[in-house]
């Protein structure tokens, strides 16, 4: 998960120095004489689970570029309650399995959090470039944004190709995902996890109206055939995929994964654009109106993937209040940490109320 735009409120703080020397006891225990250089934290770090670069030296002298990462500190008010790291990683081994999805190469998980600190995993470093999120990529000033037209419909053609091939893989395999939440379908499972995430983001605070009138929306809006049961992504956006050039070269960030309906990853798709888009222009630029068009998407994912997607307007409803529900966290986050006043309305912490309201009263997509 990321947090765009907002000045970047504090990650919780490791000591580096200590986890360095826990990394080398650590990778000494399964790749005896191998050590650990050149520890860094990058600076497009999200705020949820952290992630570590180094490089990996092995004993006979090569060198592996690698990324840690470690699941977020509880102590520091996170954005979600859970940082499920065996769950990640398993996900990305069953997409590695049986998929031709581009994702990390795994090296190794280790699940006791005394041993780095925290639960976390280890893979391979990808060359490339990530759209950035801060500044958003439709804001001027990035390789995304100076890129040609041209160039931009090559990565919507094969990003979105990538959503349709991450769908492929078998369900059968994945139960480990699938949701303890109530509900009959695994559309309603999902649905009632994130009431819950609200109520748990929302505990101790006044509710938000705006919120609360979006879970009431998507009833009315509720689909009337769910379709196929797929494994998805999750924060299925093309600032978790790393591009060389216009190709992806790894698909990262599986802490929201899940069982559901195809849909679920589109909607978030198009509008986790529509939310940087609507932003930037909010500031006076015209940012990419073009690109990562919702029908041009819809229509790109059923030619590679033979299913035509359906009930879009639901699903980037729910994906906008998805994202009202983060927003929240966020804001009561940077509260938490004196980086921030409590508002009189709670609403006022989602950035995107606008496109938010809009969705809601059905007068965003014309
Ligand atoms: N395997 C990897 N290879 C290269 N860079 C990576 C890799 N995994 C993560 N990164 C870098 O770390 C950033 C954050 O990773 P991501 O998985 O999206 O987590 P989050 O957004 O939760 O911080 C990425 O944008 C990328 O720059
Ligand atoms: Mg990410």
């Amino acid at each position: 998960m990321a947090t765009p735009s907002t000045p970047r409120p504090r990650t919780s703080t490791r000591d580096p120095e200590q986890l360095r020397a826990r990394l080398t006891d650590w990778i000494d225990g399964w790749l005896p004489g191998a050590t650990a250089t050149g520890l860094t934290v990058p600076q497009s770090n999200g705020m949820s689970s952290e992630t570590v670069l180094f490089d990996l030296l092995h004993a006979d002298g090569r060198v592996q570029p690698c990324v840690l990462r470690l699941a977020a500190d509880p102590d520091a008010y996170t954005v979600f309650p859970r940082y499920d790291m065996a769950r990640q990683y398993r996900c990305m081994e069953l997409v590695a399995a049986h998929t031709k999805a581009p994702v990390p190469r795994l090296l190794r998980l280790e699940t006791d959090p005394a041993v780095l600190g925290a639960p976390g995993f280890l893979m391979e470093r990808v060359d490339g470039r990530v759209p950035p999120d801060v500044m958003p990529y439709t804001y001027g000033g990035n390789w995304l944004h100076e890129a040609s037209d041209a160039e931009r419909a090559e990565l919507e053609r094969a990003s979105v190709a990538i959503l349709a091939e991450l769908h492929t893989a078998p369900v059968a395999e994945a139960a480990f995902l699938r949701s303890s939440a109530a509900g009959e379908t695994p559309l309603r499972q999902h649905v009632n996890e994130q009431r819950a995430y609200y109520a748990w983001v929302a505990a101790g605070h006044p509710a938000s109206p705006l919120i609360e009138r979006a879970f009431a929306r998507l009833e009315q809006l509720w689909p009337a055939d769910e379709g196929e049961t797929v494994l998805s992504w999750g924060d299925a956006r093309i600032g978790n995929v790393i591009y060389q050039g216009f190709t992806p070269a790894a698909v990262l960030d599986w802490e929201m994964a899940a069982l559901g309906p195809r849909e679920l990853d589109l909607g978030w798709f198009v509008f986790l654009h529509r939310f940087f888009q609507d932003l930037t222009v909010a500031f006076g630029q015209p940012g990419l109106p073009e690109f990562l068009d919702r029908q041009r998407v819809v229509a790109q994912y059923a030619q590679a993937s033979g299913h035509t997607p359906q009930d879009l307007g639901f699903y980037t409803l729910y994906a906008a209040l998805r994202h009202a529900v983060v927003m929240l966290r966020i804001g009561y986050r940077q509260i938490h940490f004196g980086e921030a006043l409590v508002p009189a309305d709670p609403d006022k912490l989602i950035m995107h109320r606008d496109t938010l309201e809009a969705m809601v009263e059905g007068r965003y997509w014309n």
